[in-house]
């Protein structure tokens, strides 16, 4: 028989984060899911955020005692259950009902950090009181610099605890799959208002009674009335600032007095820039591949950025995550912490909160049982001596369908990874 991942609605029987991908696929209409899914042209970044953890593989220790197993790690003097939080993903609310509050609270229960996007369709004041737990919120940086001023103001009374600036989105990336499911923008064509008349769940459940969702959180941003896509579809694009500097970073520092996280560095010179800004922590991150086309993985610059600020900020990266491995290969590369996109929204799509309940119990216990298998009872002891880089050399593609050089090349190159 034909293997086949589950795409049922049991959500006990999904075994893996592409299970749960397969389950939102069947759920969402087709627009909706190519919006999680695409990347930017060509989607080189988006293949290459996967490739990368095929290049790296585990040295485990045999004979260790690893009865008990840690994998909580500290965020900003607070534990966190497991070395990974739910990134912000725009517009959850397309994915089901109040998405927003739903990965809060889904983060909540498993005592995890959730990071609010500033496009969401539920005010942050409502995430914060419903969602519970830990929660950062990210922002754009828009050319009205009084709404960000207000809308921190705002995250300051409501309790969120970091904020997190996304700095790789000065002018938008070209999602042509996306935008090849509209005649014109946020006009379906028809095969696709066909495809969504085929979706009776989602729409009772998204767009029922009240139509499309709204944004909620863009605060005076947006013109009155103009809350709903298409309004904010064009304010938005009007308000992106590509003239963004480093001074606005540090005139954010000096208004905003928790912790002040910036989610779009791509390499050790610019970690250095957060650090000189005065900023608390940095999100390696190509936003999912869907901005710059070619450009690097979060992965592959990780262990000069460590190498550079590691222990003066705190260094957390997203891109590609859907396994507890991958997540084990970055921290023992000297990351704090992982964010997921798209393996929350998956599970999200799938289920609602307990979708994305059920996507961050596979995802810890996938962590637990490497550290067993790893012999490394706990996470704090996970370091580069658990890992070897195989064959900077060869391209991933290449990679994967030679096994025996790979294994060759991967002795050759050991030493590409310092202990
Ligand atoms: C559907 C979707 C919406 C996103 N919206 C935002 C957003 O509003 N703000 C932001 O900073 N990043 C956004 N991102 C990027 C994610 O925060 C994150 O960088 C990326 O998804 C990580 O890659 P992964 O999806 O492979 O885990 C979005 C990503 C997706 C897939």
């Amino acid at each position: 028989m034909e293997r086949r991942l589950y795409s049922g609605r049991d959500l006990k029987r999904a075994h893996s984060i592409d299970d749960l991908r397969a389950m939102a696929r069947k759920r969402l209409p087709n627009f909706c899911f190519e919006y999680v899914e695409g990347g930017a042209e060509d989607e080189a970044t988006l293949r290459r955020n996967r490739d990368v953890f095929g290049e790296i593989a585990f040295l485990p220790r045999t004979l260790v005692n690893v009865e008990r197993r840690n994998q909580s790690v500290t965020l900003f003097g607070e534990r966190s259950a497991a070395p990974f939080m739910i990134g912000p993903t725009g517009y959850s609310g397309l994915m089901f009902r109040e998405g927003d509050v739903k990965l809060a609270s889904a983060a909540a229960a498993a005592g995890i950090p959730f990071v609010l996007s500033n496009v969401s369709t539920v005010a942050l004041e409502e995430v914060v009181r419903r969602g519970g737990g830990r929660v950062w919120m990210q922002v754009y940086m828009y050319r009205t610099r009084e709404s960000l001023a207000k809308l921190a103001q705002r995250a300051k009374a409501a309790g969120i605890e970091a904020l997190v600036v996304t700095t790789d989105s000065a002018v938008f990336g070209k999602r042509e799959w996306d935008l090849r499911n509209y005649i014109e923008p946020l006009k379906l064509d028809w095969r696709n208002k066909f495809d969504v008349l085929r979706h009776p769940r989602w729409m009772a459940n998204v767009l029922w009674p009240s139509g499309m969702p709204r944004f909620a959180n863009l605060g005076d941003l947006l013109p009155p009335g103009q809350d709903s896509v298409k309004g904010a579809t064009i304010t938005l694009g009007q308000q992106l600032d590509p003239s963004l500097s480093w001074d606005d970073i540090r005139w954010l520092r000096d208004l905003w007095p928790n912790r002040l996280i910036v989610k779009g560095v791509l390499g050790a010179p610019d970690a250095l820039k957060a650090l000189e800004a005065g900023v608390d922590g940095i999100v390696l991150s190509n936003h999912g591949g869907r901005q710059l086309d070619s450009a690097v993985s979060a992965m592959d610059v990780l262990p000069e950025v460590v190498e550079q600020v590691g222990g003066r900020l705190c260094v957390m990266l997203d891109g590609g995550f859907r396994r507890g491995s991958e997540i084990l290969k970055a921290v023992a590369l000297g990351a704090d912490a992982v964010l997921l996109g798209r393996a929350t929204t998956y599970g999200l799509s799938a289920g609602g909160q307990p979708g994305a309940e059920r996507a961050i119990e596979i995802l810890k216990s996938e962590i637990d049982r490497a550290l067993g298998l790893l012999g490394c009872s706990d996470i704090a002891g996970l370091d580069r001596s658990f890992l070897r880089w195989l064959r900077h050399d060869v391209p991933p593609s290449r990679a994967r369908t030679e096994p025996q050089t790979h294994m060759q090349t991967g002795r050759a190159l050991a030493a590409a990874l310092p202990a």
